[in-house]
């Protein structure tokens, strides 16, 4: 009764979940065992949109599914040991990618490449093989990088959609309206920012001057919320001291987005949300992906909007990124050619 409450508090207070009674979806999670996998697949159990989850782990997921099955939810739940990932990827719509090491205390995003670039490979090759037409929510870091990498395995497997694959840079977005917010006084809900660009360090470009409460902060305390949406991933991973980097906020956007996603596949109209695309707003600079914020449908990308009017501050963040997004994206093409 009372996990029953506090759930429904969680829908109601942070609005994770519109009610609707609209088609309802199977979902994967890739990871499900991990600190990011089990609070998302906890938070997607009491998703009214989900009709099925298939948790997927080389570790645990069994176990996670077990215990989440519980929940008093209409939902199913199966979990797949680690020889079971065909069977855990067949009739899904939504695959949520969130396997692969995180960071450390010193370590950059980057630095998981080496690692993650091959759990994201073969799990994308997978679903490509078993459920093509899935939508793919890639949580892995680096996001810049792996989200390039499954577009290149889909390619190679003649299956890519681009209108199906999403790098969730959600927790940059939430982040943004909860620092916002703590400055401003507002609540969260009244200080939405846009988050345009990548999701590592300079690559996250805020646009508070789009933002009606953004737009009153200037000078020192500009600079420092910028500076604090860019790195906040470093605060956790300090705070954590070696014991991973952020999973419950994490989950927590994860399935935000996934909610947003499913409302946009349902038919919903006006669905619109910051995420990292197949992109062609800075493809004239050799940037095939991007961020920016995109309405959902019920094909996955309906429609990509421009970065729109920003400030000269903004512009300077923008330049910043885009060389160093470029790079990402390179580094992750370039992998899946030479694997
Ligand atoms: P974790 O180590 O707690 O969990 C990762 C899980 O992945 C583990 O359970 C592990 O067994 C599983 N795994 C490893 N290889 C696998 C494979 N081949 N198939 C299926 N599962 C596999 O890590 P975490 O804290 O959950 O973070 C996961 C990833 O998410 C990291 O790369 C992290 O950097 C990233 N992350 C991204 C964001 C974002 O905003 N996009 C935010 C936070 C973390
Ligand atoms: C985050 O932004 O919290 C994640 O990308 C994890 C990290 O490494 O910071």
């Amino acid at each position: 009764m009372l996990a029953r409450q506090a759930l429904r508090s969680l829908s109601s207070h942070s609005r994770l979940f519109s009610s609707s009674s609209a088609r309802q979806t199977k979902v994967a999670v890739l990871g499900a065992g991990g600190g990011i996998g089990q609070p998302l697949s906890l938070l997607l159990k009491t998703d009214p949109l989900v009709s099925s989850l298939s948790l997927y782990d080389i570790r645990g997921a069994p176990g996670v599914a077990a215990d989440v099955s519980h929940i008093d939810t209409a939902s199913e739940v199966t979990g797949y040991a680690a020889d079971k990932l065909d069977e855990a990827l067949d009739g899904v719509k939504v695959v949520v990618i969130p396997a692969g090491v995180p960071r450390k205390p010193g370590m950059t995003r980057d630095d998981l490449f080496n690692t993650n670039a091959s759990i994201v490979r073969d799990l994308a090759a997978a679903v490509g093989r078993v459920s093509p037409e899935a939508h793919i929510l890639v949580i892995s870091n680096p996001v810049n990088s792996t989200v390039p990498i499954v577009a290149s395995v889909l390619e190679q497997a003649g299956v890519f959609d681009p209108r199906r694959l999403f790098g969730v840079t959600t927790l940059d977005v939430v982040r943004a309206a909860r620092f916002l917010s703590g400055i401003t006084g507002a609540s969260p809900s009244e200080t939405p920012v846009t988050v345009v660009g990548g999701h590592s360090g300079v690559t996250i470009v805020p646009l508070l001057s789009q933002s009606a409460h953004g737009k009153s902060v200037t000078g020192e305390p500009l600079g420092q919320i910028v500076h604090r949406i860019q790195y906040g991933g470093d605060e956790v991973v300090k705070a954590k001291d070696g014991a991973g980097s952020a999973t419950l906020s994490m989950a927590y956007a994860g399935a935000k987005f996934t909610h947003a996603l499913l409302r946009g596949l349902n038919g919903e109209k006006g669905v619109i949300t910051p995420t990292f695309v197949k992109s062609d707003l800075y493809a004239s600079q050799g940037i095939d992906f991007f961020s920016s914020n995109v309405e959902l449908g019920v094909n996955g990308v309906e429609k990509i909007h421009p970065v729109g009017p920003i400030s000269a501050e903004e512009q300077k963040l923008l330049d910043a990124a885009l060389p160093e997004l470029k790079k990402n994206i390179e580094k992750g093409k370039a992998f899946v050619a030479q694997s």
